[in-house]
């Protein structure tokens, strides 16, 4: 099989310097670049530097930030930016995750925002969506999901679009052991294509994420409209980490 793939891993508020730097050393011992195989990591901001100097000489390992503010610098106590984690290290960056969206009050406009921060900053944004159970319960899965496309990419032309990659995170699978099915994945990934392909970007990449584990990488990944998976708890060990991605790549 020879289709790029991409694994993202987030660590979420896990592993701090200290961490980072052993689980790199497990991970770089266990995984060896394979083709057409990305490997992006999103530490804790403080963990930023330890991971990208760890992944250094490995153009297959991608390490990028959780968030990030949308302005460059400024009075925002406990915040970071984009030129600050690029400095650290960090190529990419996530932005509207759903942890950020329901714990912390995040509104589309911010995701546009930080979207256009990122890319001025020369971050990848990998830009989350994702449907609570309630709205896919009410039938409102395409109409929430094209909501979080629109309010965060709505201004950009298919240049710009080319440097995003979409994670479709249903929020009833986050953090909870039940996967979307690869059919039900595949058919919001098809509408994200289509909405991306409507506005110039005919080669989007979009990975699924929520509950993705060791055992149903393989099953979720024959899905070809799975451009790769973004993993949170599965992610924290290095040894399993590894064993995963190696299993969703064979
Ligand atoms: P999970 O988290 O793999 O633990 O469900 C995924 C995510 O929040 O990105």
């Amino acid at each position: 099989m020879s289709r790029p793939l991409w694994f993202a891993a987030n660590w979420k508020m896990n592993l701090g310097p200290d961490e980072a730097r052993a689980y790199f050393k497990t991970f770089r011992a266990r995984y060896h670049p394979r083709e057409q195989c990305e490997v992006w990591f999103f530490p804790p901001a403080v963990s930023l530097e330890a991971a990208a100097h760890a992944a250094r000489e490995r153009a297959d390992l991608v390490v990028g930030a959780q968030d990030i503010h949308w302005e460059p610098k400024g009075a925002f106590t406990g915040a970071v930016s984009g030129p600050l984690v690029a400095q650290a290290g960090a190529t990419a960056t996530l932005i509207g995750h759903s942890e950020r969206r329901h714990v912390f009050g995040e509104t589309d406009e911010d995701t546009r925002k930080k979207v256009a921060a990122a890319l001025a900053a020369g971050l990848a944004p990998m830009l989350c969506v994702g449907e609570t159970l309630a709205e896919r319960e009410a039938g409102n899965t395409l109409a929430v999901v094209t909501r979080q496309l629109a309010g965060a990419l709505g201004g950009l032309d298919g240049g710009k679009l080319g440097q995003i990659t979409t994670a479709y995170e249903p929020v009833w699978a986050i953090g909870t052991g039940r996967n979307a099915t690869p059919r039900d994945a595949a058919q919001v990934h098809r509408e994200i294509r289509a909405w991306l392909a409507a506005r110039g970007m005919a080669q989007a990449r979009v990975v699924y994420g929520g509950s993705v584990n060791l055992k149903n990488v393989a099953e979720l990944l024959a899905e070809p409209e799975l451009d790769g998976v973004l993993v949170g708890g599965a992610s924290l060990d290095p040894a399993s980490w590894a064993e995963l991605v190696q299993t969703g790549a064979a």
